[in-house]
């Protein structure tokens, strides 16, 4: 698609956007790196880079993260928080996420549930819409800022592997805003929930829409019941023997 297609643009952007600072590209290897290099600029809080297609998208993991042109929302912001509380940042990613999901979606019946898969993955009925890469830029031991990166799938077409496994938003609102709108409501609900860093209710909110709890999985060659989360972040997950094991990395599958 045609930046024009798109409804996206720099001056668009920024005028959607203000008074965040944009950097619009129609194509560029990753937002992420874009936005790392402009943190370690002095970039200001709330700094966004958004592109139309990213050529060399990354996910968590190491993985690959495809935004094709005109396909998927592709951003990434600059944060500063305190460091006890970066962590939180993919609560703030996944519930802004969420949050924009659920206000497109609230006009369809029956509505799509919405939910969040510990510990960032944004699903709509119970498949893959959205995915988070926090990034962190370090002095010695002195956090300079985090890149919080957000994609999110619109009308994405998937290879074979993840067809069943990831969705697009327009599979159950054929009738989106444009891609600007879009953008605006996501940073507004980023901001609202970055301002809530230290907050019961951001953990609580997180928590609320986790669909892992109380499911049997199987993360980390360790299968047992996700039982619960900590303020920190860990899963808490209780194998047959009775053990609670605390985890924090890994791809959860549902069993
Ligand atoms: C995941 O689920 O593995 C995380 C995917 C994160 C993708 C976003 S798209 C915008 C930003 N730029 C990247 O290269 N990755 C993130």
């Amino acid at each position: 698609m045609t930046p024009e297609k798109s409804g996206l643009s720099q001056s668009l952007l920024e005028e959607s956007l203000a008074p965040s600072s944009v950097r619009y590209f129609d194509t560029i290897g990753s937002t992420n790196d874009e936005a790392m290099d402009w943190l370690m600029q002095g970039a200001a809080t709330g700094s966004l880079v958004i592109a139309n297609q990213q050529t060399k998208g990354r996910g968590r993991l190491g993985r690959t993260w495809i935004t094709p042109p005109g396909a998927a929302l592709a951003l990434s912001i600059i944060l500063h928080p305190p460091v006890v509380y970066m962590h939180r940042l993919v609560w703030v990613g996944a519930l802004a996420v969420a949050d924009v999901c659920n206000s497109v979606l609230i006009n369809i019946t029956p509505i799509p549930q919405v939910g969040v898969k510990y510990p960032n993955d944004v699903q709509i009925e119970q498949r893959k819409v959205s995915g988070i890469l926090t990034e962190a830029a370090w002095q010695e031991s002195k956090l300079l800022g985090v890149v919080l990166g957000i994609g999110v799938n619109l009308n994405v077409e998937f290879p074979p592997e993840l067809q069943t496994t990831a969705t697009n938003l327009s599979a159950f609102a054929p009738d989106l805003p444009n891609a600007p709108t879009l953008y605006q409501q996501l940073v507004i609900r980023i901001l609202h929930w970055n301002e809530r860093l230290a907050s019961d209710e951001l953990f609580n909110a997180w928590k609320s829409r986790l669909t892992t709890l109380g499911q049997r999985v199987k993360v980390n060659e360790l299968t047992g019941v996700a039982t619960d989360v900590t303020q920190d972040g860990y899963l808490l997950l209780k194998t047959d023997d009775g053990t609670i094991h605390r985890i924090i990395v890994g791809d959860v599958l549902l069993l």
